[in-house]
């Protein structure tokens, strides 16, 4: 069986960009793949963290996985910070990777744009999610496709360090689905849906109310035409709607597309808003059933020991390659 690993930051509450481009993935494929779905807590610690707030994410990411539909007997689920062989293996990963490669690294550049100091961990952490994905040797990590560029890198670094020291790591492929992978801001169709974005209403996030999703559709930006159709190019507001309706409805463009034909944007936008919560509101109450429980913290304890079981071996490997005294 194939295996695949995939993550979501605990850095701020998860919107339905993630869910969109991510998640929902995650939860059909765990039927294909033998999965590990981890909370990269120290990728989340490249900006600072309220350390109270940071705790309480990564519980609700983690819980957030098993509410979707994430079965743990099944998947492994894990939070990063307790395998240790993350970091030993991104250490050992750095030695690889190349200054001006990093350089380059678009997410690099948007989040240290405008800031005098930024942490050097930020600028080295592709490379930790290198590690991440190459410790277990995932042949398919699933990501929206602002990931992909993270992921070519992880690429070229496997694939570096097995032409140099002998074959050690599955060069994985990235899963990235045409509808979903971007879903873009509310307000403002030219920027992604992002956590970090401080306008409120750009961004829906999985645990609002039914009140707050609605307002927020009915105040989300479409265009003059009036036609709720799927067009990137001239109409970019209205086709990130469409998407997000199809993401939740699971039906096909054109399904929507034919349902709302000269209907205008008030109705669509209206029933988008009961789309998503529909398909939220389960999620969001198994949620609360589970987030502070001690069946939480049962399965992530499980999930950290069976995820050391598979790391050790490929860390091991790594060492012994590079010439480290091993015993
Ligand atoms: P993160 O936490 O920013 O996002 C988690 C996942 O959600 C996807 N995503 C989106 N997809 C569509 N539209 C959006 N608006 C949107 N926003 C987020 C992301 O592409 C991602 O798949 N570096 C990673 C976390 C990570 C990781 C890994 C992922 C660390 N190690 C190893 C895979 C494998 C990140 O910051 O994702």
């Amino acid at each position: 069986m194939q295996r695949l690993l995939s993550g979501i930051k605990p850095s701020g509450d998860l919107n339905i960009g993630g869910y969109g481009g991510a998640l929902r993935q995650y939860v059909k494929l765990q039927h294909e793949y033998e999965s590990y779905f981890f909370v990269p807590d120290l990728h989340a610690i490249t900006v600072y963290q309220d350390p109270v707030e940071l705790h309480q994410r990564t519980r609700d990411i983690a819980a957030l996985y098993i509410a979707s539909g994430i079965n743990p007997d099944k998947a492994t689920i894990f939070l990063q910070s307790q395998v240790p062989a993350h970091v030993e293996l991104g250490w050992l990963l750095e030695t690889q990777a190349h200054f001006g490669e990093l350089k380059r690294m678009t997410q690099f550049k948007e989040k240290s744009d405008g800031k005098d100091t930024v942490s050097s961990a930020l600028f080295t952490y592709p490379v930790l999610m290198a590690a991440d994905v190459l410790l277990y040797q995932a042949t398919h990590v699933p990501v929206g496709d602002d990931q992909k560029q993270h992921l070519e890198l992880t690429r070229d670094v496997a694939e570096r360090f097995n032409n140099r020291y002998g074959r050690t790591f599955t060069v994985p492929e990235p899963i990235i689905q045409d509808i979903g992978s971007r879903v873009m801001g509310l307000d403002d169709p030219s920027k992604k849906m992002s956590k970090s974005n401080p306008n409120k209403n750009s961004c829906v996030h999985m645990m609002d109310t039914p009140e707050d999703i609605r307002k927020k559709f009915s105040r989300a930006v479409t265009d003059s035409d009036g036609q709720v159709r799927h067009d990137w190019e001239q109409k970019p507001a209205v086709s990130n709607l469409i998407e997000i309706y199809s993401v939740f409805s699971e039906e096909a463009i054109s399904v929507i597309e034919k349902r709302y034909e000269g209907q205008g944007y008030g109705t669509f936008k209206k029933e988008l808003a009961e789309v998503v919560i529909e398909k939220l509101q389960p999620i969001q109450e198994r949620f609360h059933q589970i987030v502070n429980s001690s069946e939480l913290d049962r399965i992530l304890m499980d999930g950290a020991k069976r995820a050391s079981e598979t790391a050790g071996p490929t860390l091991l490997a790594a060492k012994k390659a590079m010439g480290l005294v091993t015993f």
